[in-house]
Order: C-alpha cells, then sequence, then structure tokens
C-alpha cells in the first residue's frame, strides 16, 4: 500500500474516518486529558481569565485540548487546516444532529479529574465550550499561519496535538513550524504541544499516513530556540503488545510538553 505523503491532506484525509478511528475509546485519551487537566489547574492563575485566547492550531475536527481550559480563557479559536474539519468543528458548537458525541471525554474531565458530580456539570461545561468556539482556517506553511486579523502576539495560550508532526516533513520544517506559533503567543503566553514520538507512519482505516519520527528531545529544542522555557514534559510509552504489533501506527510514546514564552 503507498504511503500518503503531508502534501495530500487536502485531498485525501478522511475526517470522519480519522474520528472514528482514534476517538471512539476514551480511556486512550486519558493521558492528553490528565495532562492538560494539570496544566490548566497550576497554570491558569497566571492569565486574565476575562480577556484570554486560547488557540488550538491545526485542531482538525477534535475538541478535546479545550474542556479544562474553558472556564479559564474568553475565547477559544479553533484553527482547522480542511474545510470538513471546520463543519465537524461547527456542527458540535451548533450541538447539530450528526455532531460528532464528545461527551463521554468531556464527562471524564469534569466529572473525573476535576470532581464535580452529576450531569448539571458536565453539561454546562460542553455549553461553556460551545459560547466561546470561534472556527477559522490554518496552514502552518503560510506567512501567516492564522488570518493575520486575528492579532499576532495576541494569544495567552495556543495548543497543538498530532499536527506538525503530521504537516511537516522535516526536522527543520517542524522547527520553523514551532516558532511560527510561539510568535503567536504575547510574552509571557504558555503553548502545549501533544506529539508522538519517533512515528513514522499511521493508519486511518487502510489509508496508511507519513509522520515525522521527532523525539522528546527535538521538540524541546525547538520550542527553547523558538523563545520558550519548557515547564512540563511527559512522556506516555506505548504497551508492549503496540511493539509487537504496530498495526495503527509505530510511535514509541506519547509525549506531553508545555512551555511559556520568554522572549521575542
Ligand atoms: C493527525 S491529525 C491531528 C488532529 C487533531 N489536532 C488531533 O489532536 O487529533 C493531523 C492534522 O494536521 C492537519 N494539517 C495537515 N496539514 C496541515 C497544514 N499544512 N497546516 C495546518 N494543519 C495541517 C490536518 O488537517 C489534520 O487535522
Amino acid at each position: 500500500m503507498s504511503l500518503l505523503h503531508q502534501s495530500q491532506y487536502l485531498t485525501h484525509f478522511s475526517t470522519k474516518l480519522y474520528l472514528e478511528a482514534y476517538y471512539s475509546n476514551v480511556e486512550s485519551d486519558y493521558f492528553r486529558m490528565r495532562l492538560l487537566h494539570e496544566f490548566f489547574r497550576k497554570y491558569s492563575s497566571k492569565w486574565n481569565r476575562g480577556s484570554a485566547r486560547l488557540l488550538d492550531f491545526g485542531g482538525g475536527p477534535v475538541i478535546l485540548n479545550y474542556i479544562s481550559a474553558a472556564p479559564h480563557v474568553a475565547e477559544i479559536v479553533h484553527a482547522a487546516y480542511k474545510d470538513d474539519e471546520r463543519k465537524e468543528i461547527e456542527l458540535w458548537k451548533n450541538d447539530a444532529e450528526g455532531a460528532y458525541g464528545w461527551n463521554p471525554h468531556i464527562m471524564h474531565v469534569v466529572s473525573e479529574l476535576e470532581g464535580l458530580k452529576g450531569n448539571d456539570a458536565w453539561q454546562e461545561r460542553a455549553a461553556l465550550m460551545r459560547s466561546k468556539i470561534k472556527v477559522v482556517s490554518c496552514n502552518i506553511f503560510d506567512k501567516h499561519p492564522i488570518d493575520p486579523s486575528e492579532n499576532p502576539n495576541s494569544f495567552s495560550i495556543v495548543c497543538t496535538s498530532l499536527c506538525l508532526e503530521g504537516a511537516c516533513e522535516t526536522v527543520d520544517g517542524f522547527k520553523a513550524g514551532i516558532k511560527k506559533l510561539v510568535r503567536l503567543l504575547r510574552l509571557g503566553g504558555y503553548i502545549t504541544i501533544l506529539f508522538v514520538e519517533d512515528q513514522t507512519y499511521y493508519y486511518i482505516g487502510e489509508e496508511k499516513w507519513a509522520s515525522l519520527p521527532i523525539s522528546l528531545a527535538q521538540v524541546k529544542e525547538a520550542v527553547e530556540e523558538a523563545g520558550c522555557v519548557v515547564l512540563i514534559s511527559e512522556r506516555d510509552p506505548m504497551p508492549l503488545k503496540h511493539f509487537e504489533n504496530p498495526t495503527y501506527d509505530d510511535a514509541k510514546a506519547c509525549v506531553f510538553l508545555a512551555a511559556y514564552k520568554v522572549k521575542e
């Protein structure tokens, strides 16, 4: 089977299949949700929640990066590369028929991690998220990776997950992408990156996609060269059965990293 490459996302990436393949089992996202929960618990007092803006860059059709964030920011800008990814987020934002079901994830964050029991709490969180989302397009290879009217340097938090290792073909390209994202942050703003370590491919159904193998050390170097100081980095190694039978992908670990911007 031929390998699909970074330049083929617009024409070949199956948004619905991606959701089914990677987001139908809430447990596989426990690591990401716990780390984001801990990040926002620890650092959200550092910015003004009445004015702070969060950008999820390359968010695709996925709302996971800002479940914990929603009470701590004024606006959530969800930037997605593909038209059908943006439509998917709009469907969810409007609570429309056919929208992907994120309730198990929201329940896990609100009820289990935050300890707010009962149906009202997680339903209120979903409503709060919906009220704050604005959907925009993005392309990491553009001079301005999101619309420049979105005010570069205005974001307090930029989140990105599983995007740059999919979009970039070289480590230098990845580093250039990180620099562009850090440029969107205000001084003292935070970036969180969830990535897969040393992955060369991943499957979406029958489609086999190329991925840039990158290590935690290289990602740390990228954020430091972009003017940030690393605050958190945690690896979640893949289980043994994954190494014995890598049917979905050949990643060695899932890694969460958070850093803050100390210079322009
Ligand atoms: C593996 S998906 C990750 C989606 C989501 N962030 C997540 O956590 O599951 C890779 C994403 O990279 C996006 N992408 C591909 N090329 C891109 C580019 N040039 N600029 C920005 N995003 C891109 C795709 O549209 C896709 O949503």
